[in-house]
């Protein structure tokens, strides 16, 4: 059987029993970077049940493996999509997640042409390039701590060949020549509670400790230091836009309200209604 329907169809069924929260849509993602071909293009070969060439079936067999094992989709096709953007991404380094892309539509319209924006906590950059790329007007610049992410950040800034000012270090103290200055902060920082052990094996075994725990048992410290340098950073009525855990719908406003220094804290929900951005506004 080296058609593509059945390949697909067995493949899906092993990473079904292995746990894998979408097999199917995994499946052909895994056909389709052994193949070197498009999603459509599988879809469609196994529509018309076309064959398989035995090095593609070889190479797609050691793929499914390696997902049936839990590591991440996204390590074994080498990319994640963001918004309009296919980022590299890998071991050291964050996989960016489709809920991340509120924080561009909450940012967006607050951001005026040539205006200023920073991403506290890049990664892989995922944040900072979609602004770039859907608003090459803005001046925007980035700051990660780990040197792995960083690493990887400087590839996709040089392999999307987007304007974006890089660093490496801690946020706390990024940017001091923008204090006062910019328009809207973004951030996606690590929040995780110190003593939660993530579920999944994708993100318990493959994702950075540094990318995950937000350094106290609430995991609120790392976000709360990071919302006091946007605070620092912000020009009057400049915006703060940050994720949060569903579970932090609260307790992050209500840190960031008593921080003083900000007006119209509000909470946000993802497009499935949870609570998943907060933001504020410098006075
Ligand atoms: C949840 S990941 C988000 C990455 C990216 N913004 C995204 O949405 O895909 C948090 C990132 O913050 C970085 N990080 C952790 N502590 C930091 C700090 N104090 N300063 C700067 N970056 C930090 C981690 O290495 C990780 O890359």
């Amino acid at each position: 059987m080296n058609d593509a329907r059945s390949l697909v169809s067995a493949a899906a069924a092993e990473l079904s029993a292995a746990g894998v929260p979408s097999p199917e849509t995994d499946t052909v993602m895994l056909l389709a970077h052994a193949w070197r071909r498009s999603a459509g293009e599988v879809r469609h070969a196994m529509i018309l049940q076309h064959d398989v060439d035995t090095d593609v079936r070889d190479r797609f067999t050691v793929l499914v493996e390696e997902r049936a094992r839990r590591t991440p989709l996204q390590h074994l096709t080498g990319t994640a999509g963001f918004r309009h953007l296919e980022l590299s991404v890998g071991p050291g380094v964050f996989v960016p997640r489709p809920e991340t892309e509120l924080l561009i539509d909450l940012a967006l319209p607050h951001l005026p042409r040539g205006g200023v924006l920073v991403d506290l906590c890049t990664g892989s950059g995922a944040l900072a390039f979609a602004v770039k790329q859907e608003r090459p007007d803005a001046d925007v610049h980035a700051v990660e701590l780990s040197d792995h992410a960083y690493a990887w950040a400087c590839r996709n800034r040089d392999d999307l060949r987007l304007d974006v000012e890089l660093t490496c270090g801690p946020a706390q103290s990024a940017f001091p020549e923008l204090a006062g200055a910019v328009d809207v902060v973004v951030s996606n920082p690590p929040y995780v509670p110190e003593d939660m052990v993530p579920t999944e094996p994708e993100v318990r075994d493959h994702d950075p400790q540094i990318a995950l725990f937000g350094g106290s048992c609430d995991g609120l410290r790392i976000p709360v230091e990071v919302a006091s340098r946007a605070a620092v950073l912000l020009r009057s009525g400049g915006l703060l836009v940050m994720e949060h855990a569903e579970a932090q719908g609260e307790s992050l406003p209500a840190a960031i309200a008593r921080q003083g220094g900000w007006v119209d804290v509000e909470d946000h929900p993802d497009l499935t209604g949870r609570p998943r951005a907060v933001t504020a506004r410098r006075p």
